[in-house]
């Protein structure tokens, strides 16, 4: 028998025990511990990424039913456009406005209603990508798997995701330009740190001291944030106003207090 027909063979295989796999799914409503218990043994790397993933934090879960809902019965498809997440993620906050401000986050607005849901998040099935298509690539339930700050692997995850639309080109000078814009963001608030720390020791009066440590603080738990979202979720707005530009504003308000005093 040639090659490409046992190929051919395998594949029909393959076809007629996945079918038959979806036919054995049985119709539920389901309570979460039972979609746990049983998926634990049909399909376990599903089971323990969700586990290792902060959506699987023991005390307060995300459960599988939060994203499938308690029925066989569309429940991948359910779960694979952004209102399945924004309905938790802050719809208001930064890290939903980062997506939608972003070129992807206005495809998939203006383009969604046309989009056929029932096909895995994969190449070729979608032009730009959802919060599942990146978070939940391939059906990987390990949510936090392309955070960079988190693991070493986490580029090469991310190269994979993009890999699916884009030039390697285009995605080595994204992410590496990427890298650089936050350096220069940490960059920023050393900077502003350092000044800090120096008005700090050298006996300043209270209320310019309170001034100070205000702006910083903004400075790093919102516009950081902010650019640190602007990079992962490629919104030029994030990036270039409420990121780089408003680091520069609290920069430019920490040094101008710190003169002012020592004047
Ligand atoms: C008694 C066993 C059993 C229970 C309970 C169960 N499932 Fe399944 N599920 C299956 C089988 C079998 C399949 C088909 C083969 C596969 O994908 O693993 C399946 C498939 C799926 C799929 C893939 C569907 C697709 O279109 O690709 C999802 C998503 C899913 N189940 C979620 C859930 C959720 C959520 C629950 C709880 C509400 C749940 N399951 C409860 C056995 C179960
Ligand atoms: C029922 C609420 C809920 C739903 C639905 C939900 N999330 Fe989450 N998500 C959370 C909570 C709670 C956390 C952990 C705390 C935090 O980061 O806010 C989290 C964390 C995350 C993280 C950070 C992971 C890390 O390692 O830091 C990502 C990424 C994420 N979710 C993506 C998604 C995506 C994509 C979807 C939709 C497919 C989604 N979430 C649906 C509540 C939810
Ligand atoms: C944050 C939302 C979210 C949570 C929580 C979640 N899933 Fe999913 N799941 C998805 C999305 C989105 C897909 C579709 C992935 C795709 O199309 O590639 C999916 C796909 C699946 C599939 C099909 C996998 C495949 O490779 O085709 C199964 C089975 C499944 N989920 C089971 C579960 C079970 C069991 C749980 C609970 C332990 C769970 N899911 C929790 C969002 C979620
Ligand atoms: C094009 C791919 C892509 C899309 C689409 C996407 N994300 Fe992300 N997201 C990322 C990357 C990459 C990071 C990691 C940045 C880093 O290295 O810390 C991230 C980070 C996050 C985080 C963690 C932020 C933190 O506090 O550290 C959350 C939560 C999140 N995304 C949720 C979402 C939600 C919700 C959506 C949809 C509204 C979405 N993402 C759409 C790629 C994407
Ligand atoms: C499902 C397909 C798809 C995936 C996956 C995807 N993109 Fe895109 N991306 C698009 C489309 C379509 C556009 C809009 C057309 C264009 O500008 O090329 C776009 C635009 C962009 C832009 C804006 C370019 C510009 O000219 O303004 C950047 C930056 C970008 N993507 C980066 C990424 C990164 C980084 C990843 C991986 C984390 C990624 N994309 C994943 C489809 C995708």
């Amino acid at each position: 028998m040639g090659g490409w027909r046992i190929l051919a063979v395998t594949a029909l295989m393959v076809g007629l025990l996945s079918r038959g796999a979806m036919a054995q799914a049985p119709e539920g409503e389901f309570a979460d511990q039972e979609c746990v218990k049983c998926h634990l043994e049909k399909s376990p790397a599903v089971v323990e990424q969700w586990r290792a993933s902060e959506h699987g934090a023991p005390d307060q879960p995300v459960t599988c039913v939060d994203c499938h809902g308690g029925l066989h019965k569309l429940s991948a498809q359910k779960a694979r456009p952004n209102g399945a997440c924004i309905r938790c993620h802050d719809r208001e906050g930064a890290i939903v406005h980062s997506y939608r401000t972003s070129k992807h986050g206005v495809i998939a607005r203006l383009e969604r209603v046309a989009w056929d849901w029932t096909q895995p998040l994969a190449e070729g099935n979608y032009r730009a990508p959802t919060c599942a298509y990146c978070h939940l690539h391939s059906g990987g339930h390990d949510v936090g798997a392309i955070i960079t700050s988190r693991s070493p692997k986490a580029r090469d995850k991310t190269e994979e995701v993009c890999a699916d639309c884009h030039s390697p080109r285009f995605i080595t000078t994204y992410l590496t330009t990427g890298e650089r814009m936050y350096q220069i963001g940490l960059m920023k608030v050393r900077e502003a740190s350092a000044l800090v720390e120096r008005f700090r020791k050298t006996g300043p009066d209270e209320d310019a001291l309170a001034d100070m440590d205000k702006a910083y603080e903004k400075m790093k738990s919102v516009h950081l944030k902010n650019l640190l979202l602007g990079i992962a979720h490629q919104s030029p707005d994030y990036q270039w106003w409420h990121g780089h530009p408003a680091l520069d504003g609290d920069l430019i308000r920490i040094k101008s207090i710190y003169m002012e005093s020592a004047r």
